[in-house]
């Protein structure tokens, strides 16, 4: 089995799991976004054609989300909040040392797709300020100096 043929019948199966109209487009969203870790473009393609919903509409749904993201995420997916809290108790410099650390600045994946990261405004747990979310686990009360043992075990050689 080719990995068209595997992308293929993912796609299908999350596609066929739900009613066949626009009424399922944010649910086959955010599945596929969460099985590819991105919204590939060949299946929104495909989702415009089965569920008969413009490619416009889409894309404009794909954008309007922020827990959708039409570039490949990193197998581990950074969130350094920015909200306020945060702000003020240094994530501007959690920032810089995470890219530091990870050798690739906010909006970026790396090579091997083992990281991305991105910043967020408040994620609602100010009382954890400074926060970085690593995929759905909140890290809080983040130092600086804490960032590498953040990462560790976690880095491949190349990083
Ligand atoms: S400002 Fe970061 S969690 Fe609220």
């Amino acid at each position: 089995m080719t990995d068209q043929d595997k992308f293929n019948g993912t796609l299908d199966r999350i596609i066929a799991h739900y009613p066949q109209d626009q009424t399922s487009l944010i649910m086959v969203l955010q599945d596929v976004n969460k099985e590819f870790r991105y919204l590939p473009e060949a299946a929104l393609k495909t989702i415009a054609q089965r569920l008969d919903v413009p490619l416009s509409k889409i894309y404009a749904v794909a954008t309007f989300y922020k827990i959708f993201s039409l570039k490949p995420r990193g197998e581990t997916h950074v969130r350094v909040c920015m909200g306020t809290a945060c702000h003020i108790k240094g994530a501007p410099i959690i920032l810089e040392n995470i890219e530091h650390e990870l050798g690739i600045k906010c909006g970026q994946t790396s090579q091997d797709l083992k990281y991305s990261i991105e910043t967020v405004n408040c994620v609602g747990a100010c009382s954890l300020a400074p926060l970085v979310v690593l995929n759905q686990k909140y890290y809080g009360n983040i130092k600086p100096t804490k960032i590498k043992s953040l990462f560790k075990g976690k880095k491949t050689d190349e990083n």
